[in-house]
């Protein structure tokens, strides 16, 4: 019943598909309707918003707007470079999304390093403007991001990604970004030949032109998760050691740049209730919190980095939580987010749980800035950036163009569909990394990025 209804959609949506190819005046008119719609609807926000800062963004986007014509794109970025402008110190974490015609950085079908799971526009979404959006910071303007600079600069290097599936969802994504550069694909290649695939402990993608590999390490809480001690109680089926990094760090330390992130795993849910239970030193803490767990997670981690890690080597970035968006429930109680199509132009609704997570890492990353070497790694600061782009997960589209969308009731509001959200984390990550480049070189302390 399910089923037939999903093949039936499927057939409505390729029958659309071949019209409009037929078609295309329709398919324009379809576009300009949309697109006055939406102008409308940021006079409407504009009028609405209260908070000063709010209109000043808003009227700024609406300016961009009005010039729609794939002009801007280009012309805001003539003197594209992350120096802000009357030298103030440019926080590229502030700023809005904005419409800009020369994206997505790629086409997911042109990509095979994506997870079927992440092709939304593959798997029948329908809407088209979700990957159309560029961040574009308050005060300074992004360097636009050029594979082929990228790859040059990894020569010989390793680029390490640390974390849950978000972080894969950004390794491939990333994946995605540099192939684009590379004329022969059978070049790049993962070095135990295993495939794409969900649940792999890791995968090592090698791009042979460039000597360099981009690496996956799936570590969702980062910390070590193994079997509890002996004669613990039987409802104690693993147990996370706060105080050790997981199993694989001794495969990732060596890298030239590590990029963490953690926190999706952080719930009763993925914790105590499937029997997996916090401990330290020896002991198991059976009353600890979770929110206590995840603090003390993140306090290994960074004295980790300190005591082991070579920072004038490994350049170390950390990405904050990404945002949920179930509106309604959650990802088993039927929260929705598949009717987003638009990002929130101005202030973000977002889960207290995705607030909780941030200012956890927050608080540790502000108590342990006394380390002198914890200054030389990288915020990437995303959460409240992505906090607006309730319209760039995967929800229904997950589930592979054969299968066709899920149940309304199954969506998942967390991972993001491909292109789209994190590849904006890349170009963030692209112009930090380049900046660092840059200070390293010629020590001009003109650019601080504030996280
Ligand atoms: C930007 O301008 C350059 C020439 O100045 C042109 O070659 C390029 O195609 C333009 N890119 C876009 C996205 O319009
Ligand atoms: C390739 O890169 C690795 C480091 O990732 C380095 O050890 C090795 O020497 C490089 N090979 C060549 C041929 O440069
Ligand atoms: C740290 O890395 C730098 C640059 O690769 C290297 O010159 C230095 O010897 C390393 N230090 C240690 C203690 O391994
Ligand atoms: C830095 O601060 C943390 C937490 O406040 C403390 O535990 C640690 O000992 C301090 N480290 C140094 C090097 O001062
Ligand atoms: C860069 O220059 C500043 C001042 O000129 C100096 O204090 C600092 O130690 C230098 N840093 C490096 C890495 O050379
Ligand atoms: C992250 O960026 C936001 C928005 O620019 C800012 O308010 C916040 O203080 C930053 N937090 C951290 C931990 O860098």
């Amino acid at each position: 019943m399910e089923h037939s209804e999903t093949m039936s959609f499927m057939e409505v949506f390729k029958k659309m598909k071949r019209l409009r190819l037929f078609e295309p005046a329709i398919g324009v008119l379809g576009f300009f309707f949309v697109t006055v719609s939406i102008i409308f609807c940021l006079f409407l926000l504009n009028y609405r918003s209260e908070p000063k800062g709010l209109i000043f963004s808003i009227q700024n986007e609406k300016f961009l707007w009005l010039r729609f014509d794939g002009v801007h794109g280009n012309e805001s970025r003539k003197n594209a470079n992350i120096l802000p402008e009357n030298n103030d110190v440019c926080n590229i974490f502030e700023g809005d999304w904005v419409w800009d015609e020369s994206y997505p950085l790629y086409q997911s079908k042109d990509c095979r390093f994506l997870d079927e799971g992440f092709r939304c526009t593959e798997n029948g979404r329908p809407d088209l403007f979700y990957p159309k959006w560029r961040w574009q910071p308050k005060n300074c303007n992004l360097p636009r991001f050029d594979a082929k600079i990228m790859l040059e600069k990894l020569q010989n290097k390793r680029l390490v990604f640390v974390g849950d599936s978000i972080g894969r969802n950004q390794w491939e994504s990333l994946l995605c970004m540099l192939s684009s550069a590379v004329s022969n694909k059978d070049s790049i290649y993962e070095v135990n030949g295993n495939p794409i695939t969900k649940h792999k402990g890791f995968l090592i993608f090698k791009f042979t032109e460039y000597n360099c590999t981009v690496e996956y390490y799936r570590a969702p809480f980062l910390v070590l998760q193994s079997r509890p001690p002996a004669n613990v109680p039987p409802e104690i089926k693993t147990s996370l050691k706060l105080d050790q990094m997981d199993w694989s760090s001794s495969k990732w330390k060596d890298a030239d740049m590590i990029v963490f992130n953690t926190g999706h795993w952080w719930n009763q849910e993925k914790t105590i209730r499937g029997g997996c239970f916090f401990q330290e030193g020896s002991e198991v803490k059976m009353e600890m919190r979770v929110e206590d767990a995840y603090r003390k997670s993140l306090e290994t981690v960074v004295e980790w980095m300190h005591h082991e890690l070579n920072t004038t080597k490994t350049q170390v970035f950390f990405r904050t939580y990404s945002p949920v968006h179930f509106r309604g429930g959650d990802w088993k109680s039927g929260g929705t987010c598949h009717l987003e199509t638009l990002p929130e132009l101005g202030s973000s609704l977002v889960s207290s749980h995705t607030w909780a997570r941030y200012s956890i890492f927050s608080k540790v990353i502000s108590e342990y800035s006394n380390i002198s070497d914890l200054r030389a790694f990288d915020v990437l600061n995303v959460t409240h950036m992505s906090s607006r782009r309730k319209d760039g997960h995967s929800s229904l589209y997950y589930m592979g163009p054969k299968i066709g969308p899920a149940p309304l009731y199954r969506q998942d509001c967390s991972h993001w569909c491909l292109p789209g959200v994190p590849d904006a984390w890349n170009e963030l990550l692209y112009a930090l990394f380049l900046k660092r480049e840059v200070t390293r070189t010629s020590n001009s302390s003109t650019f601080s990025a504030q996280v």
